[in-house]
């Protein structure tokens, strides 16, 4: 059976005072959309609307690039209304279908496929859970045979039904010509005014189809609403993922300290410190190990490499078996090749690193010229003496040596010495003198005084 998806997210999300569309704000690296579909995707969803609001082209525009569609909703006239919405674009889809919201970055591939598990039984599902406070939820009343008899919205209910622990968490799968049939028959005469998804499982009860509901965690099925709600996001996230990592044989001694992304891959057997940030796109392999309080975003560390304390590894930065990199040195666009070093305090940009090279302290490769980025090529074996400026484009070739301090600004043949820096000069005595003299125009001074 063909799966469809349809996630709702035309809401404006004031409460987070943002320009940013609500569903754009991220979580573990990816926006809360982009979470909502990978888990579609898991499921084996492969259709998916979006619904936004007019002013959404920036969701739009996500949507697409992960292979979504999306439609525009205007006005805003509720749940039901806004997966209405998605008609047109389904028109040509039969098979099963699932609604869920754009803000609930924690949903699982594994709600959706019981979701749909349990509408093959019984002809609809919908998603409940049991929130400790269960607050302003829609709650749900079932009937003597554990189907949902109704949902009766916050406002909508009496204080008996307010007392209902099941809630509502807005995950809804059907059939999809039954789905937009019943949503079509849609009234708003109740307490908001809005067309109602939740009024769905009562039109497919009068055509004798029940609805069955799945019962969910609570965080699994947190909304955002507001920055706070945001963050208590975040941290449900860091936890999920930092428990698969360490599920996954990843050594981390305060796992709580380390911040992962969607789609970070930490290998078995690595070892990740305290306080280390993992931005999007970082792969590190078997063997390697990340110091306390390095930056790593779109890089892939080696087996066996050394990584910080107090590193920066940026977009492109490749790290083979055995590399160091030390303290306080960013890595940019630049592969180091097996058993290269650099140990301190450098900037390395646009460049490739030989094998066993090595980078002294301070050494800096000048790639950037206001204009253009340029390129660094170091070779095999290569020694760059400390607080070299590497004026890019230049190469250093196999085996080379660069003394300290030098500016290159030309090309360095296979196994020279390169030193570019004025000369020493020495004069014997000097300092005494001048002290000397110094020394006695300070006294003539106090004597004037
Ligand atoms: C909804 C449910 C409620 C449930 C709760 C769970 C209905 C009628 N109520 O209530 O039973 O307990 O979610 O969080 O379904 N949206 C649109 N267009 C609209 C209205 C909403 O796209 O016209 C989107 C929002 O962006 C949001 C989602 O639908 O992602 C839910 O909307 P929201 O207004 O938060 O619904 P609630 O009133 O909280
Ligand atoms: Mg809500």
């Amino acid at each position: 059976m063909t799966r469809a998806g349809i996630i709702l997210a035309a809401g404006q999300g004031k409460r987070m005072k943002s320009a940013t569309p609500k569903v754009m704000h991220t979580v573990a690296g990816l926006p809360m959309l982009g979470q909502v579909i990978a888990a579609m995707r898991e499921a084996k969803i492969e259709r998916i609307v979006v619904v936004t609001h007019k002013e959404g082209g920036e969701v739009r525009a996500f949507a697409q690039k992960l292979g979504a569609g999306s439609v525009v909703q205007d006005p805003q006239l509720g749940t039901g209304h806004a997966a209405c919405m998605a008609a047109g674009a389904l028109a040509d889809f039969s098979g099963v279908l699932i609604v869920a919201y754009g803000d609930m970055p924690l949903v699982t591939f594994a709600t959706f496929e019981a979701s749909f598990a349990a509408q093959a039984k019984a002809g609809i599902a919908m998603v409940g859970f049991r929130p400790k406070d269960a607050a302003e939820y829609g709650r749900m009343i079932l009937d003597a045979n554990g189907l949902l008899d109704r949902i009766v919205e916050f406002k909508d209910a009496n204080t008996r039904e307010r007392c209902e622990p099941l809630c509502n968490a807005g995950i809804l799968a059907a059939d999809a010509k039954d789905f937009f049939r019943w949503t079509a028959m849609l009234g708003n005469d109740n307490a908001q005014k809005e067309y109602y998804l939740t009024d769905v499982p009562s039109f497919a009860k009068a055509e004798g189809v029940g609805c069955a509901v799945v019962e969910a965690d609570e965080i699994e099925m947190m909304g955002v609403n507001s920055r706070a709600e945001l963050a208590a996001a975040e941290a449900a996230m860091q936890a999920r993922l930092r428990a698969l990592a360490l599920a996954g044989a990843v050594g981390m001694t305060a796992p709580e300290t380390v911040f992962l992304s969607y789609d970070t891959v930490l290998e078995a057997d690595c070892q990740i410190e305290p306080y280390v940030f993992f931005a999007p796109g970082v792969v590190v392999r078997s063997g390697a190990r990340i110091r306390a309080f390095s930056h790593l975003e779109g890089a892939e560390v080696g087996a066996g490499a050394i990584v910080g304390p107090y590193a920066r590894l940026r977009h492109g930065a490749v790290l083979e078996e055995g590399v160091h990199v030390g303290n306080f040195v960013e890595v940019k666009n630049t592969r180091l090749e097996k058993g290269a070093k650099a140990n301190h305090l450098s900037y390395l940009g646009d460049a490739r690193i030989g094998p066993a090279a090595n980078i002294g302290a301070g050494t800096i490769t000048c790639n950037y010229d206001g204009f253009d980025k340029h390129k660094t090529d170091i070779g095999a074996g290569a020694f760059i003496g400390s607080d070299t400026a590497l004026v890019a484009p230049v190469t250093v070739g196999e085996g080379a040596i660069v003394g300290a301090g030098s500016v290159v600004t030309k090309d360095v043949a296979a196994g020279s010495l390169v030193v570019t820096r004025a000369e020493q000069k020495e004069i014997l005595g000097w300092a005494e003198k001048f002290r000397t003299k110094k020394k006695a125009a300070r006294a003539a001074k106090t004597k004037d005084k």
